[in-house]
């Protein structure tokens, strides 16, 4: 089943210049890049995009770092697309969750800066992709 997911590279992502990385993995992995762009989220998008975690203990300090400095949004596509790109990203907590060989695993410590974000569901992709590129949906 073709599917397209909403990802995110986040502020930590782009300071620390794995963009080419990310991007590199996604493409190796055979997922097709159908939307690109690079923008700082505003406090609103920000707030709209994790409204789910509203509420939570962490929730101040990951608006505060989603809002820090540019994130890469992009939209992929491809089989089974959504599980895909979580499978390459790794859990959240990128030591005690992600399996090496993720970008997480790889490339992260920290369970907030956690370097990427993927939709974790049709649902939630199709909400992402409306909310960060409205053109598409
Ligand atoms: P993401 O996939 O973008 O979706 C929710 C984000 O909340 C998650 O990645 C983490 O960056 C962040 N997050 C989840 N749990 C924690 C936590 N315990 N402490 C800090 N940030 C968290």
């Amino acid at each position: 089943v073709t599917e397209r997911t909403l990802i995110l590279i986040k502020p930590d992502g782009v300071k620390r210049r794995y963009i080419g990385e990310i991007l590199g993995r996604i493409e190796r992995k055979g997922l097709d890049i159908v939307a690109l762009k690079l923008e700082t989220v505003t406090r609103e998008l920000a707030g709209t995009h994790y409204a789910e975690h509203e509420g939570k203990p962490f929730f101040p300090d990951l608006l505060e770092f989603i809002t820090s400095g540019p994130v890469v949004a992009a939209v992929l596509e491809g089989p089974r697309a959504i599980a895909a790109f979580r499978q390459i990203a790794g859990g959240t907590d990128p030591v005690e969750k992600a399996v090496p060989g993720s970008i997480r695993a790889d490339l992260a410590l920290d369970g907030g800066q956690n370097l990427v974000h993927g939709s974790d569901s049709v649902e939630s992709a199709d909400r992402e992709i409306a909310l960060w590129f409205p053109e598409l949906a």
